[in-house]
Formats: C-alpha cells, structure tokens, sequence
C-alpha cells in the first residue's frame, strides 16, 4: 500500500493508474478506522480497480468547542486495517497540505438541507463536508466515491452536490455495520465509559422499535418519533438532540412515512453525541 502525504503524491499516482485504464475508488475517512469505515474500503474494492482512502480529521467541518482536537487519531492502526483490506493508496495529509492559512472559498448546500437535523446544532459542519469532499474529489478524480448510510445526512448532501456541480463522480450509499449488540460502529464509540456504553444501546433498540411499528402498519411520522423519544428518555444518561422523519433526497420533514423516507436521531450519551437512523421501507420497517 502506498501512503501518500502530498497532493502531487496522490496525482501522479493516479495519473498512472488511469494511464493503464483502471477504474479509481475513492473512500473519504477521518481515520481511526474500524468494521464501519473497513466495509465501504472492501466494497470499493469489488467495485474498483485501485482504491483509495483519505484519512484526513477535517478542521473546517469542526464547530468551536467540537472535539476536534481531541479526535481519537491511530495511524498505524489505520495502515494495518487498510492494507489488511486490500486499499491501494492512503491519503495522509496535514493540515497545511490541504489549507491554507485563510480559506477563501468554501463549498456549501444553500438549500435547508444542511440545516435540518445534525445541521440544527452543527451549523458549519456540512460547509467543512463539502468542502473536503469536493477538495479530495478534485484531487483523486476517482470514478466512484463509498460513503456509509450512517451519515445519511450527509449522504444525501454529498449526492446533490454531485449532482449541482456536475462532478461525474458515481456515489455509493453503504449501509450501517454495527457491533453485534446493535451500537452503531462509530471513532467516537471510544468516548463512552463502560455505563455510558450500556446506555448508547438505546439509539438502535429505538431504530428496532420504529421499524416494527412501521412494519406494524403505523406510517405517522408523529407517533414513531415520539415512541422512540419516549423509549430512549427511559436512559438517564441519554439526552435527545432529535429524532425526525425526513424525505430521504430533499431531507424536508415528513407527516405520513413512505419508502425511502428517513429516520434520524441524534442522542448525548454523557457528553458523546450518537447519531443512528434507518431508511423506510413500508414493506419490512
Ligand atoms: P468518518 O466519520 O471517518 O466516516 C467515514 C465514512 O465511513 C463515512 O462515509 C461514514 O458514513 C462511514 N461510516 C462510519 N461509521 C460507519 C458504520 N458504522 N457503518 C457504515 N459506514 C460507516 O464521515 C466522515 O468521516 C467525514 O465527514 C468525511 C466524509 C471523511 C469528510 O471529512
């Protein structure tokens, strides 16, 4: 596996791969790699001829006391996992490789889109996505990019920026691994203390219970969301940021829940913001 820390690095490695007429995947990380991020990389892998993931903690989509500086970082972990699945190029940069000191241009959804859900405590983040995204999709050019269901706000964004800037770059959608007692794999799993991970079990059995209501019958965005409040409050340690039913392309707020549609929840554990959701489908839940 070649690691790469410069952007001419990873540009004329490309140039060659496609030189040869292979195909380029490309899967954007924060690092601190686990089962999550290690099934986009297998799935680019059967999709692509070369693969490659950015391991980059992106600053600009860090809000001012956000945990940026105290994001979990393991490098050499990250290299074993990678190179244990198959990834062909690591993308290692610091900071100063991808910013320069004043940002003057920035990429963002003017639409509600950023504004709904995460993006209601979260203001700038979706900015620092696209941003990062589009700078890493300039730099790779790859033919597909592999991101995972379980930010699917920020899925949906990506997608329609694709979309309005013409990028011609193909998006995968992933969908969410998570351990065997249902926690959602996330880096910052790592923050909860024993109880507090105990606790976070909440967030999927609430995804569980709005799926069986739905497969119930029950289609009221209403009454899901609000059983699934009510179940996740029964948790002391558990705080409700939100718990919404939106379109799952526009990410508009829904009244009467349909396939496609999106349940998302953001939930403090202790100090640790989860996010977890589910996609409807009327037929199953
Ligand atoms: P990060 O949180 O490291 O996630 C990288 C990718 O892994 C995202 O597409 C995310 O949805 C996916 N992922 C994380 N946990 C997952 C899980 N349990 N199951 C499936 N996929 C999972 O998302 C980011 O980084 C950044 O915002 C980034 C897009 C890299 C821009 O900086």
């Amino acid at each position: 596996m070649i690691k790469a820390n410069t952007v001419s690095q990873v540009r004329e490695q490309v140039k060659k791969w496609k030189k040869e007429g292979l195909s380029v995947g490309l899967v954007p990380t924060m690092g601190y790699l686990h089962k999550g991020h290690a099934s986009l990389v297998d799935e680019a892998v059967r999709q692509c001829d070369k693969v490659v993931v950015s391991d980059f903690v992106n600053p600009t989509q860090f809000g001012p006391g956000e945990d940026l500086e105290t994001y979990p970082r393991d490098f050499e972990h990250d290299c074993a996992l990678l190179e244990a699945h198959g990834c062909h190029m690591v993308f290692h940069p610091d900071v100063s490789e991808m910013y320069t000191e004043e940002i003057a241009t920035y990429v963002e959804n003017i639409s509600d889109m950023p504004k709904t859900l995460c993006g209601k405590t979260r203001p700038i983040h979706f900015r620092g996505v696209c941003t990062v995204v589009s700078k890493l999709f300039n730099i790779v050019t790859p033919d597909k990019a592999f991101f995972g269901m379980k930010d699917a706000q920020q899925l949906a964004i990506i997608r329609k920026m694709v979309t309005d800037l013409s990028f011609g770059i193909e998006i995968v959608g992933c969908p969410i691994v998570r351990e065997d007692d249902g926690l959602a794999m996330s880096s910052r799993n790592t923050y909860l203390s024993a109880e507090e991970r105990k606790q976070a079990l909440v967030l999927s059995r609430a995804v569980k219970l709005g799926q069986e209501l739905i497969a119930k019958g029950e289609h009221d965005a209403d009454k899901i969301t609000s059983e699934m409040k009510a179940l996740i409050t029964e948790m002391p340690l558990a705080k409700i940021d939100y718990v919404s039913a939106v379109d799952g392309t526009s990410l508009k707020d829904t009244k009467t829940l349909k396939n496609g549609d999106l349940v998302a929840m953001a939930v403090y554990i202790g100090k640790t913001r989860l996010i977890d959701n589910f996609t409807v489908n009327c037929d199953k839940g």
